[in-house]
């Protein structure tokens, strides 16, 4: 191995022991090669059997703790009124400062009863903006007849700019969509925590105050996306004038005392495997959740969660706002992050959250956009590393509805997703120097073609040969 460890950069210490170890699998050259053809050159269509480090995603592949695993033992499961239940709603109210919890199975179960809620179904076109759509949270505002336009800040869609709060909300974009459409359009306000696809970038505590300020002069509802807030928590505690001395637990209070509600994958800083919820301050948003969730999930005290699973979150989203914990998890990536700039490989920065993103144009700066650099590159660290990451480009985007043609964003990326508390940094030491190998000989590598294509989300089912 190189020694990609030249500069300063160092591997951040684990505030944990491991306690049990899964055994997996490096296959060989020739087996790596056979199994991404056999997947049609798609991460997606490997078995997880074939990965060696799998970075696919960070939702609901963290490693529990062994208190959250003796919790699961003390799960009651009861259908009405587990004593679990009332150990989440504690630990939300604790560490976020909500008031009222409604569990459901995962983050996407919340979106639908946000957007349900709020949203009165198909009687005008409503518009509900955010700072930057994600696939799930987008598509259930659609459902009710929404549109959902990003209003977030120019400088996220420049991987090279340095803005320490890439995820901030353009209060003047979304001033101008208010005044545009008219504040009786607008069912609420929706800010992503990490954004998720501008790179894990924070929201600061002072866009946060502003997006309240602004709202509440037009009389609008305010709901977060909190999924990754503790690590963004972690980045206003790091980099926001104010924040240094207060806990992630403070800092957490504070952000959420901006919105009306949030919804919550607890996949990711909720360290748990499978779980979410919908929070609130407001009582009438809580009311309504309350009521629907009989129909689509479960009793208002289970929401689709087993008492086992509610008593691992309650615990696991405690562990997941631990300042500690946090500066190891946010070091972990930074540091797979700067072992790769020492070595001149492009990503995006600054570094994020829950993974780092490789950019993929300036990577293969010849290959045509129609040869798929992104879905090239992830398919060759796999063929080189058996390291499964994604494609987050125009193979993901698709293509434009009305003219049937591919649309190339300007953000053609490889997303390395780090899982919680799973991989040593000697792992990541080795995903770096797999990726700079293929940096290394880049010039030697060749696009994809697609041979297969469905008509909907096609990232999860496309087909590709080597040209
Ligand atoms: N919101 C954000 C910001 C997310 O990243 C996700 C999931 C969801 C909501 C939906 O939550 O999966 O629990 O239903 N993100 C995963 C990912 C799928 O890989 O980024 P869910």
């Amino acid at each position: 191995m190189k020694d990609i460890k030249k500069t300063k950069t160092k591997a951040p210490v684990e505030p944990f022991k491991i306690k049990m170890v899964e055994i997996v699998n490096l296959p060989n050259q020739e087996q790596r090669t056979k199994a991404i053809e056999k997947a049609g050159y798609n991460t997606f269509l490997l078995n997880s059997d074939e990965v060696y480090i799998d970075l696919l995603t960070d939702s609901g592949t963290s490693a529990m703790s062994d208190n959250q695993w003796a919790g699961l033992m003390l799960g009651d499961e009861a259908y009405a009124g587990s004593k679990n239940f009332y150990n989440l709603e504690k630990s939300i109210q604790d560490v976020l400062g909500y008031k009222y919890v409604v569990p459901t199975h995962q983050g996407r179960g919340a979106e639908h009863l946000i957007s349900a809620v709020l949203i009165e179904p198909k009687k005008n076109l409503v518009v509900v903006p955010r700072n930057m759509y994600f696939t799930t949270s987008k598509i259930h505002v659609e459902i009710q007849g929404g549109v959902m336009p990003d209003v977030i800040i120019d400088e996220a869609h420049d991987p090279e700019n340095e803005h320490p709060f890439k995820g901030n909300v353009d209060l003047k974009k979304l001033k101008d969509v208010i005044e545009k459409v008219g504040a009786k359009k607008i069912p609420y306000v929706n800010v992503e925590m990490n954004v998720n696809m501008a790179g894990g970038q924070p929201v600061s505590m002072e866009n946060l105050r502003q997006v309240r300020e602004l709202c509440d002069s037009y009389n609008l509802k305010v709901v977060f996306d909190a999924t990754r807030s503790s690590e963004n928590a972690y980045f206003i505690q790091e980099r926001e004038e104010g924040y240094s001395n207060k806990s992630i637990k403070e800092i957490l209070n504070e952000m959420m005392s901006y919105s009306d509600a949030c919804i919550y994958s607890a996949k990711k800083d909720g360290l748990v495997n499978i779980g979410g919820f919908l929070a609130a301050n407001d009582e009438e948003i809580y009311e309504k959740a309350r009521n629907l969730v009989v129909v689509y999930e479960g009793l208002h005290t289970y929401g689709g969660m087993a008492g086992r699973d509610m008593e691992a979150l309650a615990r696991g989203l405690r562990e997941g706002a631990d300042d500690r914990y946090l500066e190891y998890r946010i070091k972990q990536v930074r540091y797979l992050g700067e072992m790769l700039t020492n070595y001149g490989v492009p990503i995006v920065k600054p570094i994020g959250g829950h993974g780092v993103f490789l950019d993929a144009l300036k990577f293969f700066p010849e290959m045509p956009r129609d040869q798929w650099p992104s879905q090239t590159l992830a398919a060759s660290i796999y063929e080189e590393s058996a390291i499964r990451t994604m494609e987050r480009g125009a193979v993901s985007k698709g293509r434009d509805h009305k003219t049937g043609e591919n649309i190339f964003p300007k953000l053609e990326l490889v997303r390395i997703t780090i899982p919680r508390r799973v991989y040593t940094n000697t792992q990541m030491e080795y995903v770096a120097d797999s990726i700079i190998k293929i940096f290394e000989k880049r010039e030697q590598i060749k696009g994809l073609k697609m041979v297969y294509e469905p008509e909907d989300l096609r990232f999860f089912q496309a087909k590709f040969e080597k040209i």
